[in-house]
This record gives C-alpha cells, structure tokens and sequence, in this order.
C-alpha cells in the first residue's frame, strides 16, 4: 500500500524533480543549516567537489565546443579547460572524466541534457557507491505548523541508516500557495550505519531582488504548503545505475496575515 503511495507520489513529483535537474533550481528561500560533518574516514574527500565543480566543467566544456569544435584530444580538451576557467581542479576533473569515458563519449556526456554529477563522480571513482544502502526517516517535524508570513519555517528531520548510504541527494519541494513550484536539492555524501540530522529551514518573505519580468515570484500569499523532501540513493529521479528513493517524509505548514 505504502509502495503503492510512494509511486504515485514519485509521478507526480517526477516532473518537478526533473526540472531541479534540468534547470538548477534552487530556490534561494530554502537553505540547508549545518550540513552534516560526517564524512566518513577519508580526510581529503574529492566528492563534493567534483559534484559541485560538475556543472561548470560541462559549461565550460559545452563552450569550447560551440567554439572551437571537438578537440582530437582529452589533454587538448582539458588544458583549454584551465586556460578558461584559472582552475586546476577542474582540469584534473575533466582529464579524468576524459581518459575514463573516452573523448567521444565524453563529449556525448556534455551535449546531451542527461547530466548526473553524482553518477560521473562515482564512475570516476571520486565518490563512494553503497548499492546495499538504506535510510529511513525517524523523524520528521515542520515548525511552527502556523506563522505569520514572513516567518522562518524549520524543517527537522532524523534519520536511521542501518547499512550505510551510498553518494545521494535530498531534495525539499513545496507546492505554494500561488502554484509556484519550489524546489532545492543537497548532496547527501555517503554515510556509515547510524543516525542523522537534517535541518532545513524556509524562508517565506518575498524575496525584493525578485524580477516578475524575468521569473515567477513566489509571494507567499496565506494558505497551507505542502512540504515533501526525498532521500535518494545517487540523484533522485535518475535512470542512471547506483541510483533508489530511501524514503519520502511529508508535512505542511499555514501561513496567515496579520
Ligand atoms: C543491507 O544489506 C544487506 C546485504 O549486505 C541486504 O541483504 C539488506 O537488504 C540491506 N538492508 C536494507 C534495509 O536495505
Ligand atoms: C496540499 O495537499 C492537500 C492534500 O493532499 C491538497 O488538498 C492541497 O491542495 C495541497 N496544497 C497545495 C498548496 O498544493
């Protein structure tokens, strides 16, 4: 029955977690508070950044393409990289990506849409796979349930991991008021077996930089928001390998006027 909810559940948020993907949102209303510490026993750990300079690498990339065509060689490709971007990080993380797909399928990677920085970075061996991994919500608390527009809403969460997780992903989605879909997504890195914290906090005043011109604002009119975040195994939604919904935790808060 629960199973039965959950895929319903994942269609219906499918296309909203397609589109966190799609076009980065990130909804600058939801921020994450103290990002957990636990990362594992490796001292230097190279996976959040290799998933958070992702992105500008197949920018950066998709660029020298545009210009200058595809080059004969990962080396050639990469070294223009660093010429465009000063970093060496992410010649490192290109030349890597590059020699490990090869440069055709590399430069496939980068033109098509279908990109997954926490898959890549697991096929580079730069961030940890737990295909075995398990997480489930011990607790999940939204408060206050009412506040004043305005207000900062948290988001506490618990939960247990009994065999560790693999490299994943939170994602926070609010169906609003007005109908504007907000969504922001988080590395989850690879845990051992225990029990952890998440908080998350929603920050509902309208945003003044907000542009109706450019994009939808969010007003935060009075009303109930419905509230769900998912723990994902490697990125939600993706059909890539290495890759499953944990669980699903569901809330709501109301917001009213003075
Ligand atoms: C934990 O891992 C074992 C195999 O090591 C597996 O059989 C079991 O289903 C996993 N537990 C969960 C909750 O996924
Ligand atoms: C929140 O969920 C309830 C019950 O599923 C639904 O009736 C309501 O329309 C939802 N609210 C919003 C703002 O989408």
């Amino acid at each position: 029955m629960y199973k039965i909810f959950a895929l319903l559940l994942l269609i219906l948020v499918g296309s909203v977690v397609a589109d966190v993907h799609k076009f980065k949102i990130r909804s600058s209303h939801i921020k994450r508070v103290g990002a957990s510490l636990n990362h594992g026993t490796n001292s230097l750990d190279w996976c959040p950044q290799c998933i958070s300079t992702f992105d500008d690498l197949i920018e950066v990339t998709l660029d020298i393409i545009l210009q200058f065509g595809i080059m004969d060689t990962c080396g050639h490709l990469c070294d223009l990289v660093i010429e465009k971007t000063g970093s060496e990080l992410l010649g490192l993380i290109c030349t890597m990506s590059c020699d490990f797909l090869g440069l055709e399928e590399f430069a496939k990677l980068v033109q098509s849409a279908d990109i997954d920085p926490i898959y890549y970075c697991e096929t580079i061996k730069l961030c940890p796979i737990n295909d075995n991994g398990d997480a489930k919500f011990k607790s999940f608390a939204i408060l206050p349930p009412r506040a004043q527009t305005g207000s900062t809403i948290d988001v506490n969460m618990v939960f247990v991991t009994k065999n560790g997780t693999g490299t994943g992903e939170m994602i926070i989605m609010i169906q609003t008021v007005d109908k504007i879909p907000l969504a922001s997504g988080f590395l989850l890195e690879a845990k051992q077996p225990g029990t952890y914290g998440e908080r998350i906090t929603i920050d509902t005043t309208a945003d003044p930089d907000c542009d109706p011109t450019e994009k939808q604002c969010e007003l935060w009119l009075e009303g109930t928001y419905n509230v769900t975040v998912m723990l994902c195994n490697g990125q939600c939604g993706s059909h890539h390998p290495h890759t499953a919904v944990y669980d699903i935790g569901r809330g709501s808060f109301t917001l009213y006027e003075e």
